[in-house]
């Protein structure tokens, strides 16, 4: 969603802030602002892009505190006004914060009977405003902050200066990420490492219900009771060639293309030849407790849940285990039957998605087992869960998630490796599963060399206003990931369903206006998805194939041919072209690849 930074020290706290939030423009970008102090608070904000904002700030905008956000609209449109910083009216105290605050409407009426008046529509300029009064009250920023924050219901990572106090900020969090950064005589602060790592690898994440006062010399952390807490730095292995596009036109591209590389690390380690298994360390779990579940259940939400349908497909193949996966999002909101049998996997590339998060804690709360794979190391998620499986997939800058998609269902094939090799997975099997991991690399490079090819079927089938996705079994879950990689990017519309229920409802739909691509694999259910392409065909629709073999009929307008692995480990490859198809369709339409409107890399809000 919304970025935050936030710097003090001896240098000149804009440029690091406009840096830092062109790092984070991927989590929210309708509007930008910034302050900084220098007797009394100097502010510039602005709809638009954080390079707009750059444009609007003067060369002499000197401070060495200062806190900057970029904005994706909740409570009220993107426009100037509601751009943070929010001020309080005094201009004393200003304010960056993502998240919601759910009682804002109470407050700002009481703070509107007390004769304040209020210069936007955000739910945010109520904490400036309170923080404010309260600063009139207390003896420390920090004090004042934290009475503020009693009276308020909802989600936040705020930021917050002070005029009066030039050498410090205060950082609160509860539901949205705040990381700080340990600098040489100063201090970042940020929602993401994205913003921090040009200038530290030294991080501190906050928990919810935490503050944080920094001074350039250094921090220190407490409860929402005024409690200090300890806290121990952690290194982050991520350094800022991660966040560049490398040479590439779109972070996409970039990410699509590196997946050879990023399935090889998330295998990395943990796949032994001796006894054909994946040694998964995280997990904390041993053998005992690991052939204990009777059933696997799996949450995430958009590109993870779908990544995590392709993961129950994979455990119950190879493990045997009922398993299913479900969007974390509704899974929170209807009060789950929690069973101790159960193994609970949280999937977030982010580690911050504020549903998936909500629905690990429910499952905390009532006693269930939640293991998390995770892609960004320390993230809420990523603590929260009893042990887990990371990706190392690197940074995912570009909205779409592709990368760390592919890396995800590694993971369960790995998972599913480990479950099925305590049960009943026989050595040949295990063995006949490790070495089709093994050829995944070089597989996913032979496809990219089809991009050129790919990129002319999307110029082809972009033109139509709406497509059709279908896929059977294994190749449902692929064809609902194509559907959302081509829905997002390129704002073609985008169905996908399982192939053996188009008679049943959207055959209707099909014609010479409604192309379909299907997805079918050479596994026991070719003849099956064959027969489908003849349904397609006969209604006079388009058919863009993806599998292994051109079919010996004429029942495809295209082919997408890919190598062939284990049919179990066939849908990670089946997406690869489908990822390939989303980009070169947004780019032939013009797209904003990296950045799709109304849409946000983390959702850190309900
Ligand atoms: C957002 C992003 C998607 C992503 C989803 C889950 O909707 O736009 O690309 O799949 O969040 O994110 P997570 O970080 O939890 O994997």
């Amino acid at each position: 969603m919304c970025g935050i930074v936030a710097y003090v020290g001896p240098k000149d706290a804009a440029p690091i802030l406009l840096e830092g939030m062109q790092r984070l423009e991927y989590r929210g970008y309708d509007s930008a602002g910034i302050v900084v102090s220098n007797k009394g608070l100097k502010v510039r904000k602005c709809k638009g892009r954080v390079a707009d904002l750059a444009k609007v700030v003067p060369a002499r905008f000197k401070g060495g505190l200062g806190i900057g956000h970029t904005r994706w609209a909740t409570h009220g449109v993107p426009s100037d006004e509601n751009a943070h910083p929010h001020l309080s009216a005094d201009q004393r105290i200003a304010v960056v914060h993502n998240g919601i605050i759910e009682n804002a409407g109470e407050l700002r009426a009481k703070l509107i009977a007390d004769g304040v008046e209020f210069a936007s529509e955000t739910d945010t300029e109520v904490l400036a405003h309170m923080i404010a009064h309260a600063a009139d009250e207390n003896d420390t920023l920090e004090e004042a902050v934290r009475k503020t924050l009693k009276s308020v219901v909802g989600t936040y990572g705020i930021a917050v200066i002070d005029a009066e106090r030039p050498g410090e900020v205060v950082v609160a969090r509860n539901g949205s990420p705040i990381v700080l950064g340990i600098g040489e005589k100063e201090m970042f602060a940020a929602s993401d490492v994205a913003a921090l790592v040009r200038y530290t690898r030294q991080v501190v994440h906050l928990e919810d219900g935490e503050l944080a006062v920094l001074k350039a010399d250094g921090f220190h952390t407490f409860a929402s009771d005024a409690r200090e807490t300890a806290k121990e730095p952690l290194t982050v292995d991520w350094d800022a060639g991660h966040y560049d596009t490398g040479g590439y036109e779109h972070y996409l591209l970039k990410e699509i293309s590196e997946q050879p590389e990023t399935i090889t690390r998330t295998m990395s380690g943990r796949l032994d030849e001796r006894f054909h298994v994946a040694h998964l360390g995280g997990l904390n779990m041993d053998a005992r407790e690991t052939r204990g579940f009777r059933r696997v259940k799996i949450i995430g939400c958009g590109s993870a849940y779908y990544s995590g349908q392709i993961g129950a497909q994979l455990i119950e193949e190879l493990a045997r285990i009922p398993s299913d996966a479900e969007p974390a999002s509704e899974f929170r909101y209807r009060n789950p039957v929690v069973d101790p049998d159960t193994l609970y996997v949280a999937i977030s590339q982010s580690g911050e998605t504020y549903d998936t998060l909500a629905a690990v804690q429910e499952l905390k709360r009532k006693g269930g087992r939640v293991i998390g794979i995770v892609n960004a190391v320390g993230s809420a998620i990523a603590r929260e869960v009893d042990g887990g499986i990371y990706l190392h997939a690197g940074p995912e800058v570009s909205v779409a998630s592709t990368k760390a998609f592919s890396s995800t269902a590694v993971a369960f094939a790995l998972l599913a490796l480990h479950l099925g090799r305590v049960r009943d997975l026989s050595p040949a099997d295990g063995r006949r599963i490790v070495e089709g991991l093994r050829r995944l690399p070089g597989q996913i490079e032979e496809i990219l060399t089809q991009s050129d090819k790919i990129a002319e079927l999307a110029q082809k089938y972009a033109t139509h206003a709406s497509m059709m996705f279908v896929g059977r079994v294994r190749g449902y879950p692929v064809a609902r990931e194509g559907a959302q990689k081509l829905k997002e990017i390129s704002y073609v519309h985008a169905e996908a369903y399982p192939a053996s229920e188009l008679k049943h409802g959207p055959l209707a739909l099909i014609g010479p206006d409604m192309p379909t691509v299907a997805i079918v694999p050479d596994d026991e259910l070719l003849d099956k998805n064959l027969t489908t392409l003849g349904e397609i065909r006969a209604r006079g629709g388009r058919v863009l194939m993806v599998g292994h073999r051109e079919p010996e009929a004429k029942l495809a307008d295209d082919v997408i041919v890919i190598p062939k692995n284990e049919i179990e480990l066939d849908p990670i490859l089946l997406t690869i072209p489908l990822q390939l198809l989303a980009y070169h369709a947004a780019v032939a339409l013009d797209r904003d690849v990296d950045k799709p409107r109304n849409l946000a890399k983390s959702v850190t809000v309900e």
